[in-house]
C-alpha cells in the first residue's frame, strides 16, 4: 500500500524555541527485544517511546501499511496521574497507589516538541486509505488542529468529533463557565481514506408513527435539500410520503430497538453523546489506569475506520483499550507506551480478555527489575505443580514450561488480577506440562509494571 506522501508546506507554526523539524526525527530506524508471547501473539504491545516505536514500524517495512494510528497523548494538563490498583474492587477497600505519568510542561512550546514529532511520526505510518485520530480536550484540541495541517496539510482534515466523556455536574456544572465535558477526537487522513459512521437507534415519539399500505411503521420528514432528481429515486422505492395537499415527504422506515421500542436508524454525526464515559463501564473494565478510556469509544473508531483484519497502531497505549477494542472486533493492533506500569495494565487486560500477546521493548527502554518470585515447584512425570509464594497479590504472573534463562518467554500458563466490585485475585497455583530435564520459566508483574523472571532448573 503506499504511503502518505508529506504535504507541500503550506503552514509552518512557530512557538519560541522550537526544536521540531519535520522530516527529522520522525524518520529514524529502531529495533525491539522480544520479551515474551503467548497464544497466536497477535496483539503487540511495545515498552518504548512513541517515536521510538513509530521508527520500529517503520524499519519493519510498515510505513505506509497501517490502517488507522489512534493517538491518545498527555493532554498538557499540568497534573501527574496515579495508577489505582483496587484489590479488593469496591471504593474503600485497600489500594495500591503508583505513579503512572506525567503531563506537566513549563512552557506551551515543550509540549508542541514532544507532541509534534510523536504525531508527525504516527501519519507516516498511515495507509492512503488511513486515517489518524488525535484524542485530546480543549487545553490541546486546537494546536492539535494547527499541527496536523502542518503535517498532513489542511486537505487531509476528515473530522473533529466531540464526544461528551462526562455529564455536567457537581464542579462543572456550578463553576461560572459552560461545564467542560468533552473531549475532542481530530481525524486527518490518507487521500483515499473513508470513514463508515455508524448509525444508532432514535426512539419516535408515538404520535409520529405512521403505517403504509403494507403495514410498515414509519415516520417522515419535510424533504429538505432534497433534488427533484433524488425525489424521484426515493419515489421508486417507496420512500416518499405525500399528504392530502400533494406536499413531499421522506419515508423513514422504522426498526426496534432492544426493548421492543419504535426507532428510527440515523447516521452519528461528529456529536458523540451515546458512548458513556468509563465510570458507566461495568467496574470490571476499569484497570485504575489514570485516563482511560471507555472500550466503546474504541471499538466505534476501529469499526468507521479500519478494516476488520485492518493493522491499528496506539502509541500512546495507556491501559490497552486500543488493543483491546482491536482484539474484540478482529483488527490487530500494535500498541506502546512509554511506562512499564502501563504496559504492564495492557498485558494483564488482554491475557484476561483470552487475546494473545507479544511484549517487546524498544532498544532504548528499560525495563523495571521487581523482586524475584518464590515458588514452590513439584514434579511429576510429564508435569509440574508451581505454586506462587511471593509475591502474595501480583498483578499477573506466569509460567513457561521451556525457558532457558535467556531470550524471549513462551508462556504456557498464566493468571492475572481481576478487577471489579470484587476484584479477583491471580490464581496461586498452576500446573503446566513439561519435558523432563528442560528448565522452566516464572514470571511476575508488580502494578507499577517491575517485573522478574526466575529460572526453575
Ligand atoms: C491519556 S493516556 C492514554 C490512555 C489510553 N488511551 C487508555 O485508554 O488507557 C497517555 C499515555 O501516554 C503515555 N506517554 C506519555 N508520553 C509518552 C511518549 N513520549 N511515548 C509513549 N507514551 C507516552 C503515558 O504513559 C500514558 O499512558
Amino acid at each position: 500500500m503506499p504511503r502518505v506522501k508529506a504535504p507541500k508546506r503550506e503552514l509552518r507554526l512557530t512557538w519560541p524555541r522550537r526544536s521540531w523539524e519535520p522530516g527529522g526525527e520522525a524518520a529514524r530506524p529502531g529495533e525491539t527485544r522480544k520479551l515474551e508471547r503467548t497464544g497466536d501473539g497477535a496483539q503487540t504491545l511495545v515498552l518504548g517511546d512513541a517515536l521510538d516505536l513509530a521508527g520500529v514500524l517503520t524499519s519493519r517495512g510498515l510505513a505506509g501499511k497501517v490502517d488507522l494510528v489512534y493517538i491518545d497523548p498527555p493532554y498538557a494538563s499540568q497534573a501527574d496521574y496515579v495508577l489505582e490498583a483496587r484489590l479488593d474492587g469496591p471504593a474503600d477497600g485497600r489500594v495500591r497507589r503508583t505513579k503512572a505519568y506525567e503531563d506537566s510542561w513549563t512552557e506551551i512550546g515543550d509540549y508542541l516538541d514532544m507532541l509534534a514529532p510523536r504525531i508527525e511520526a504516527g501519519a507516516r505510518l498511515l495507509a492512503k486509505t488511513g486515517s489518524i485520530w488525535v484524542h485530546v480536550d480543549w487545553r490541546a484540541s486546537y494546536l492539535v488542529r494547527a499541527l496536523l495541517d502542518e503535517i498532513l496539510g489542511r486537505d487531509r482534515f476528515i473530522n473533529e468529533i466531540v464526544w461528551r466523556r462526562a455529564p455536567n455536574l457537581g464542579r462543572q456544572a456550578t463553576s461560572a463557565q459552560f461545564g467542560r465535558t468533552l473531549d475532542t477526537l481530530v481525524v486527518y487522513g490518507g487521500p483515499d481514506a473513508k470513514l463508515i459512521p455508524p448509525t444508532r437507534k432514535e426512539p419516535i415519539e408515538p404520535g409520529a408513527i405512521r403505517w403504509d399500505d403494507e403495514g410498515r411503521p414509519f415516520t417522515s420528514a419535510p424533504r429538505g435539500d432534497y433534488t427533484d432528481a433524488s425525489i424521484a429515486k426515493l419515489d421508486a422505492i417507496g420512500r416518499v410520503h405525500r399528504t392530502a395537499t400533494g406536499k413531499v415527504y421522506i419515508k423513514y422506515f422504522l426498526v426496534k430497538d432492544d426493548d421492543g421500542v419504535l426507532c428510527r436508524e440515523r447516521r452519528v454525526d461528529a456529536l458523540w453523546t451515546d458512548v458513556p464515559p468509563l465510570r458507566h463501564a461495568k467496574t470490571g473494565e476499569r484497570t485504575g489506569y489514570p485516563t482511560q478510556k471507555p472500550r466503546a469509544l474504541l471499538e466505534r473508531i476501529l469499526r468507521c475506520a479500519s478494516p476488520e483484519g485492518g493493522l491499528v497502531v496506539d502509541l500512546f497505549a495507556g491501559s490497552g483499550t486500543t488493543a483491546e477494542a482491536a482484539f474484540v472486533t478482529g483488527r490487530r493492533a500494535i500498541c506502546g507506551d512509554a511506562k512499564p506500569a502501563a504496559i504492564a495494565t495492557a498485558r494483564a487486560r488482554l491475557l484476561r480478555a483470552g487475546a494473545g500477546v507479544t511484549v517487546e521493548r524498544t532498544t532504548a527502554a528499560a525495563w523495571p527489575t521487581a523482586e524475584p518470585p518464590r515458588v514452590l515447584v513439584t514434579r511429576e512425570k510429564g508435569s509440574a505443580h508451581v505454586t506462587l509464594v511471593e509475591p502474595t497479590e501480583p498483578l499477573a504472573w506466569s509460567v513457561a514450561s521451556a525457558w532457558d534463562g535467556e531470550g524471549s518467554f513462551t508462556t504456557t500458563w498464566h493468571s492475572e488480577r481481576a478487577p471489579g466490585a470484587r476484584a479477583v485475585r491471580a490464581e496461586r497455583a498452576a500446573t503446566v506440562l513439561r519435558a523432563s530435564k528442560v528448565p522452566m520459566g516464572v514470571r511476575v508483574f508488580a502494578d507499577d509494571g517491575a517485573m522478574a523472571t526466575l529460572m526453575v532448573p
